[in-house]
Parts: structure tokens; sequence; C-alpha cells
């Protein structure tokens, strides 16, 4: 990891994500960006621009700079009368579901769009002001076009942006609302990152679609210069979270974690930690369990982590509804006075307390319709005991499975409940030593490319990127 720190360019970086981590280990962990984001600001002595959990009056002021680690940050009080428009409408009611694949999710109204734009101009603005960094790098489907804002402003230095999410096809970007609009936004970053190849193709197969784009080795020309794509699987910092395992946790943590795992008393588990969002398949998984325990009763239980989230969008109350149903009827068919199939909370545990709950389960349980790259399933992987680690049943159609092939982790259709029930089943009966071996070969390479290292190759990159191009290269 040292390695990989010292190979950083000398960048002096403004971090723009919509979420902020919370910078303390106490308190729960905000989702995937937020936790991997996190060691990179206190480390590399970025600036992090981004959204306070209060509302402002839209006025411009001075950004309210907070030192962090080497790093600093400031939360932005984005304007009220836009911010439902952009976050719960735009970003969360039709982006969300479009790039999980997930069409027929979407809701939102006409405005929403106009509200996303002038939240992502005015955060724009507020980031202008920062004029001691060398390069800008926006994270994630909020901040799609904030990079074109930038530029409009006059920014020369560059300007790269990352998405956490999956990218989907050309058909499916097609139902997004301003979406050639948004995509012709992006390619004025200099360099846009994905997690997988499957997102980096699936882009370059909407420019072809949408525009007529081709590219040639990862780079596309337009009028404005060149836009470098390339995926970079973003990682964890295994050491991290080798000394969550060692740390002690707060009272109130530590009373949290003991009496969920008092409920297993020894016996074997499965662990689910996700936010409670449709596209983590959920209630798929809840499904499997019903099929797993007909076949075979009380072989092993599950312990589901879910956090609420986006709790205003309705699909996100409808879901709710829906996995709470499920999990009764799991627990009333096959639950007896003494064990309980479906242990569930919508709690939110600090990544130590994680870390300790997924040393003690058999089998973790990462099953989303359609993900990023999903860091629980890295996690979990992180916190097994190297001598008697836990399976992992990964998703397909995570960007985690790109990663991890099938003679590491057990890959499941997420949407086909009998086979995670088959996979579940298999891992919690697989031999020690075929354990061991899959185990391995998944922590090498959770060690092999940390979250230093991915943000030292996507600096690295972005560096690259003062290049003027000659007028006659242009498309
Ligand atoms: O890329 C998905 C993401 O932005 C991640 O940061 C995190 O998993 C989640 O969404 C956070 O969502 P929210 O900020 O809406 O709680």
């Amino acid at each position: 990891r040292l390695d990989a720190v010292k190979q950083q360019p000398e960048l002096k970086l403004v971090v723009i994500s919509n979420r902020i981590a919370p910078f303390d280990p106490n308190k729960p962990q905000t989702g995937g960006l937020a936790a991997a984001l996190e060691p990179v600001v206190e480390r590399s002595g970025a600036v992090w621009i981004g959204s306070s959990e209060t509302r402002g009056d839209g006025i411009e002021r001075p950004l309210p700079l907070v030192p962090t680690g080497a790093g600093h940050v400031a939360r932005l009080d984005l304007p009220a009368a836009d911010h439902a428009g952009y976050y719960r409408g735009y970003s969360n009611s039709t982006l969300w579901p479009a790039l999980h694949s997930l069409p027929d999710q979407m809701s939102g109204s006409e405005e929403d769009y106009g509200s996303y734009r002038r939240i992502n101009d005015f955060i724009a603005r507020a980031a202008f002001d920062v004029r001691d960094r060398d390069a800008f790098w926006v994270h994630d489907y909020h901040l799609l076009p904030l990079g074109a804002e930038l530029k409009d402003l006059g920014v020369e230095r560059p300007t790269g942006f990352f998405l956490h999410t999956p990218w989907p096809t050309p058909d499916v970007i097609e139902c997004v609302p301003n979406h050639r609009e948004l995509m012709k936004s992006m390619l004025k970053y200099d360099l846009l990152g994905f997690q997988t190849s499957w997102d980096v193709d699936n882009f370059l197969a909407c420019l072809r679609t949408h525009f007529g784009l081709e590219s040639k080795d990862g780079v596309v020309t337009t009028e404005r210069g060149q836009t470098r794509l390339q995926k970079f699987p973003i990682g964890i910092d295994p050491e991290q979270f080798a000394a969550y395992l060692a740390a002690d946790l707060s009272p109130a943590e530590q009373e949290k974690v003991s009496s969920l795992l008092q409920k297993f008393q020894g016996a074997k588990f499965a662990i689910g930690v996700d936010r409670l969002d449709y596209t983590k398949g959920i209630d798929k998984r809840v499904e499997a369990f019903n099929e797993l325990l007909k076949k075979e009763p009380q072989s092993i239980s599950l312990l589901q982590i879910a956090p609420l989230s986006r709790a205003d969008v309705d699909e996100y109350q409808n879901y709710k509804e829906d996995v709470e149903n499920a999990i009764n009827h799991v627990n009333d068919d096959h639950g007896t006075d003494k064990w309980r199939p479906i242990h569930y909370t919508n709690d939110s545990f600090s990544q130590a307390a994680l870390a300790r709950l997924y040393r003690e389960a058999h089998v973790g349980v990462v099953t989303p319709l359609r993900d990023g790259m999903n860091l629980v399933a890295k996690e979990y992987v992180a916190a097994q005991d190297p001598e008697d680690p836990g399976v992992l049943v990964l998703s397909k159609f995570a960007g985690a499975a790109e990663d991890f092939n099938e003679d590491e982790a057990l890959l499941v259709d997420p949407n086909d409940p009998k086979e995670i029930a088959d996979a579940i089943s298999r891992a919690a009966n697989m031999p020690l030593e075929e354990r061991v071996k899959r185990w391995r070969s998944m922590m090498d390479k959770i060690e092999s490319y940390t979250i230093h290292d991915w943000s030292a190759d996507y600096v690295r990159e972005l560096d690259k990127n003062h290049v003027t191009v000659p007028a006659d290269q242009c498309l």
C-alpha cells in the first residue's frame, strides 16, 4: 500500500461527491462511496466537497473548510428549493433505477432535471473557488454534468469523474429524460472511470448508438478535446479492516454486536448487509431462505442488516414493506419457539462492528440484482479467519463478480431463489480445505489491488490529461 501511495502523482485534488463520510470510526458508515473515499482524502490531503445535512438559501458563501487527517472537508448547505428534485427526484427516482437496468422502477417529474442541473451548477461554483488545487475528481451519478459546469466556468485543470454504479445498455439509457444532454456533458470530463469492463463497453455502445461516436484505444475525441474511458475496479483497505477487528468497540457498539451474536449461540448463520434498496435483491434472498429451509429445516439462519435508505422515495417504502412481509412469512413458516430463521434489523453499524459480525458468519450473501462493485463482498472476505474462513455467495451481476471467479465465490443469478438456496447450502457445508483455497485466492486479489492502488491509478491517469488535441484529430 505504501508503494501505491508513493507512486501517486503529487496532484493536489478537489474531490466532489454528494455524500461525505462521517470521519468517525464509531459512527455508522454511509455507503460504499463514503467508505471508499474516506481513507483516500485523509491520506492525500485533498479537499472533499459534498452535501451537508442541512439545506440552504442558495446564496454562495466561502467554502466551510474543516481539516481532517491531511485533508479538508467542506459540507455545503445545498439549496432547499432544488434539493428534492435533485436528490429524491432525478438522482434517485430516475437515474438510480435506470443505471441499475431497472427502468420499470423509474419515476420523477419533468421539473426534476432542472433542479438537478441547478444543484450541479451550485456545487461547481463552490468548487471553482478552490484555486490552489491541480485537478478535480467528481464522483457518482448525482454529479454527472458537474465537470461540464466547471469547464464552462473556465476551469482548464484536469477534470475526472468516477461512476460508482453500473452503466447500462443503450436501450435503457434511452428511457432517461435528457439522456443525450447528460451524456454530452459527460464528454467534457478528461477521464471517465467505471467499475468494470461491462460498464465501459456499455458507455461506448451508448456513444455509438446515440451519437455515432467511435472510440480509439478507449479515447473519444470531440471538438472539446479527448475523453479517456477506463475501468478502475474499486477495492478496500484490508489493513484497515484487520485493524477494525483488533480495535475495541465503543460500549454501545459492543452491546449491539453481542446481542446479535447471542441470537445464534454458535449455530450456523449467513449475513447480508445492504442499504434497504430494491436493487439489492433482499426479497429474492429471503425467498431463497424459504426454499432452503423447506429442504433443510433449521440448517442455517440469516442475519439481515438493512439500514433505511432514501425512505422518502415511494419505491423504497414499498420495498421495505415487501421485504418485511416476506421475512415474517419465512419466520412464521419455518421458525420454532427456540429458533428463528431470519433476524432482521434496520440499525446501522460502524465498519468495526460489521467486521466482527462478518467474521462470525459462515456465509456472506451478497446478491444484488445489479451493483457497481459491492464492497460488502470484499469486506466480508477481508474479515474472515484465515484458518477457518466463511464462503461468499455472490451475484453474478455485482461488479465484484468481475474480480472474483467461480473458483473463488459461489456465483449465482440473484433473480433465482432456488439457485441462491443451493449455493447457500453448498457454502454452509463446504469442507475446510475448499473454503481456505477459495478464500486465499480472493484475499490475494483484495491485497494486490487496494483502495489506495485504485486512487493512485486513477490520479495517475488523470495527471496525463494536459493534452492539447490537434484540430485534425477531432471528429
Ligand atoms: O454508488 C452508490 C452510492 O452513491 C454509494 O455511495 C452508496 O452505496 C450509496 O449510493 C449511498 O446512497 P445515499 O447517499 O443516497 O445514502
